[in-house]
């Protein structure tokens, strides 16, 4: 009998992203509110001889984030070997966590499948910024490099729509570019909290907020030209989400959210990635262990 156990993994959308300063680490001290948007990697764990890693998709740059997080595991507990298989649906390198997602899901999978009583934020905080984010269940207020995590309220319905510009942005780049824009009075999340728990996509056009976008633009100017042209007619204008590169406008219903999608296939090239709820139906981790 082989364990084995199958995951959906989330991608992410940063609604707000203030940098606070750089640490003497080499990180930079953060305050931003993620919130999990229907699009999806699927990621396969199961049992064997030894790590093994199939990519489904192009293949992807660096250490898998997914092998990271086995390694991880792998140093506080005795385990076995597996074999993980991962489809790649939320592109590499655009801003929308689907790496940190995967070795969330990954360090999860672990411990249900050998029952390792983990703790997950402790493993999770050695594999990246963003992976703790992606062990809670909803949007959440995320402070220190990222990985502390404090659930918020679930907002209004939005409806997410991305645009994946077709090329990827390297997070250490965007942020060794981010001191140039830094600010003595940095923004505060607080106006972006009231506004989120009361308004639909119009009122939330003042507070979506990405101090990062002056940092990717900077390297990539035409990410400006492609934000301005995918605002134009959106209530709430349109932001980036985290390092980049991916855009993405907000709607307050399905079939705005489909018109925009419609028009955003028509006129930009490039990936589109397909609209997606955020904040309410996520199908979060639709779980299926079990053993063949
Ligand atoms: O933690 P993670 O491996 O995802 O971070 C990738 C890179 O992004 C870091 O090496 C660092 O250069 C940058 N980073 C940062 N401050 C953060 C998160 C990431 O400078 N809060």
């Amino acid at each position: 009998m082989t364990k084995v156990m199958k995951v959906r993994c989330p991608a992410k959308l940063n609604l707000f992203l203030e940098v606070l300063g750089r640490r003497p680490d080499g990180y930079h001290e953060l305050s931003t509110v993620m919130a999990p948007v229907g699009i999806y990697d699927t990621l396969t764990v199961r049992e064997a001889k030894s790590f093994v890693l199939e990519v489904e998709g192009p293949p992807l740059p660096g250490t898998n984030t997914v092998e990271k997080a086995y390694r991880a595991v792998a140093k506080r507990r005795k385990i076995p070997g597996v074999r993980a298989t991962l489809e790649k649906g939320i592109p590499a390198g655009s801003g929308m966590g689907g790496g940190s997602s995967d070795a969330a899901a990954m360090i999860e999978a672990l411990d249900t499948l050998f029952d390792l009583g983990l703790d997950l934020h402790e493993v999770a905080a050695d594999v990246g910024s963003d992976v703790n984010f992606f062990l809670e269940r909803g949007p959440a207020l995320c402070t220190g490099r990222g990985e502390k995590v404090a659930p918020i309220a679930s907002g209004p319905e939005l409806h997410a729509v991305i645009l994946w510009p077709g090329f990827s942005l390297s997070t250490a780049a965007v942020y060794a570019r981010v001191r140039d824009f830094l600010t003595h009075t940095p923004r505060t999340v607080i106006d972006f909290l009231n506004s989120f728990g009361r308004e639909g996509a119009e009122g939330l056009e003042k507070v979506l907020f990405n101090r990062l976008e002056s940092a990717a633009f900077s390297l990539h100017p035409e990410l400006a030209a492609l934000r301005t042209r995918l605002s134009e007619g959106l209530p709430c204008g349109a932001r980036m989400t985290g390092s980049g590169s991916a855009l993405y406008g907000l709607c307050a219903s399905g079939a705005e959210a489909r018109r925009l999608a419609q028009r955003v296939r028509r006129e930009f090239a490039g990936f589109v990635a397909p609209a997606g709820v955020i904040t309410r139906e996520v199908a979060w981790r639709s779980r299926k262990s079990g053993s063949s």
